[in-house]
């Protein structure tokens, strides 16, 4: 082997380097995801994220001194995604969209660069997966595009860094990065070393010129391709989109981003003119809900800072085989466990020899503790099948000794109920005194797990 260069081992999910190759990861603890890869040594180190470079003269600058303006945001007038991304795009950042294909990830994209070429803005699409003509059958179902939008199908990024630095876009799309090459790279296409490389290239044009740069990368199981994860420390703006290729929903979820809060969720429906914003989540997620069965509660998450409700079933049958089996769907399943055992000794359930089935509708995933009463109120539903009132709204957390502790934004909760027309709100007693009295709605206050019983 040549002078300078050597062999390692990367882990394609998450991009652990190893000298020698190993079957499980030990950064993400996946199986079989080390790839051999040659890497130069002692070559350039990774471009600054600053606006200065090593050579040029660099002096402190006082903080109070910096000039920086909000009005730098370019809006996309995709709410759901403006608010995602912390109120608009800006200027000269770069924004990682990762997802598993299909998912819908150049649809979006493509109508990003819709909405900036239609305010005026120039605008770079380059796809490393589909011809100019696929693209453009795509456009057709999305819309009218003016000339401001331009496509180039390239893979390799010195072209596309001499077309960037000719065309001079405001924003560029590069979908996807595992398509993307870079000659001084000896390694292929899609592996750690190239994606790495290629989004340090991406970045160096991006913070140099003041384009802001969107990343389509693909999250994949095999581990053939190296994933996006490897990417998120570089980026500035992490989003990926979630949901099940056969339901409609799509989230949209904020996991990094240096210019906004992050959890914050837009929701998008697929619809055969691409994607469409859905700006009541709340009446979607609850839209054909069944309202006399057992084991069906709603519950309220806030997801970045909007409330939104979504229902809980839980089917609770007798087990056939000796070990009850239990699952989840969109909810931690430890978690589920923990509150069918805390139901079991402090409110005298007997769930031992029975299988439990718990599923969010629509292929939400939440994870606030918020909605652990709902779970439990589910189970126990189910197991008594009683019905629970329909206009009840629930939340609160469970503790291990079946006390329901209060939560945050209970306001909102409450009045996002209210707004859907519920009746009552089943809610930790700690968050009472604060809300009694403000709104219509029945406020039920519970402090333990066997008061709340009495609502099934
Ligand atoms: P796509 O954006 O190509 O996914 P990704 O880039 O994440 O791989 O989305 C492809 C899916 O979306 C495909 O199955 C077809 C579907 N789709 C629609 O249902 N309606 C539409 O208007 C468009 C453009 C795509
Ligand atoms: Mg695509």
């Amino acid at each position: 082997m040549a002078k300078g260069k050597k062999t390692v081992f990367f882990c394609q999910n998450c991009g652990y380097e190893s000298p020698k190759w190993m079957g499980q990861c030990p950064g993400c603890r996946q199986w079989n995801t080390f790839v051999e890869e040659i890497v130069t040594t002692g070559n350039k180190a990774l471009p600054s994220q600053g606006q200065g470079s090593a050579g040029a003269k660099n002096e402190p600058v006082a903080l109070t001194k910096i000039q920086a303006r909000e009005d730098d945001r370019i809006k996309t007038e995709i709410e759901e995604l403006d608010r995602v991304l912390g109120g608009g795009i800006v200027q000269g950042s770069m924004v990682l969209v990762g997802g598993d294909p299909g998912i819908g990830k150049s649809t979006l994209l493509l109508q990003v660069c819709r909405q900036l070429s239609g305010k005026g803005h120039k605008v770079l699409y380059i796809s490393g997966e589909e011809s100019l003509r696929q693209i453009k059958l795509r456009a057709e179902r999305i819309g009218k595009f003016n000339d401001q939008l331009l496509l180039l199908c390239e893979t390799n990024l010195e072209t596309i860094r001499n077309t960037i630095e000719k065309v001079k876009p405001e924003a560029v799309v590069i979908d996807s990065i595992q398509t993307m090459y870079n000659e001084q790279v000896s390694s292929a296409p899609g592996s750690v070393s190239q994606v790495r490389e290629s989004t340090g290239i991406l970045m160096q044009i991006a913070k140099g010129l003041g384009i802001s740069v969107f990343i389509v990368g693909h999250v994949t199981k095999d581990g053939s391709v190296a994933g996006p994860r490897v990417l998120e420390h570089m980026v500035d703006t992490v989003l990926y989109f979630e949901g099940d290729r056969q339901v409609a929903y799509r989230i949209l979820r904020s996991v990094k981003n240096r210019f906004g809060s992050t959890n914050e969720i837009g929701v998008f429906e697929m619809q055969d003119k691409g994607l469409v914003e859905v700006k009541n989540p709340s009446q979607a997620m609850l839209n054909g809900r069944p309202t006399d069965a057992s084991g069906s509660v709603v519950v309220c998450s806030i997801e970045g800072t909007r409330p939104i409700l979504i229902e809980i079933q839980a089917l609770v049958t007798k087990t056939n085989f000796g070990l009850p089996r239990r699952t989840s769907v969109g909810i931690d399943y430890n978690r589920v466990n923990l509150l069918m055992a805390v139901l079991e000794k402090r409110a005298g359930l007997h769930l031992g020899d029975w299988d439990a089935y718990v599923n969010l509708a629509g292929g939400m995933r939440l994870g606030e503790p918020a909605i652990d009463l709902g779970v439990v109120m589910a189970i126990a539903s189910s197991y008594k099948n009683k019905v629970v009132d329909e206009g009840l709204l629930i939340f609160g957390e469970v503790g291990l000794s079946g006390e329901i502790r209060g939560v945050s934004m209970a306001e909102q909760r409450v009045r996002e109920a209210e707004k859907l027309g519920f009746t009552a709100c089943l809610m930790p007693k700690a968050n009472l005194d604060s809300i009694q009295g403000k709104y219509r709605i029945r406020l039920i206050g519970a402090s333990n797990i066997k008061e709340a019983m009495e609502y099934i």
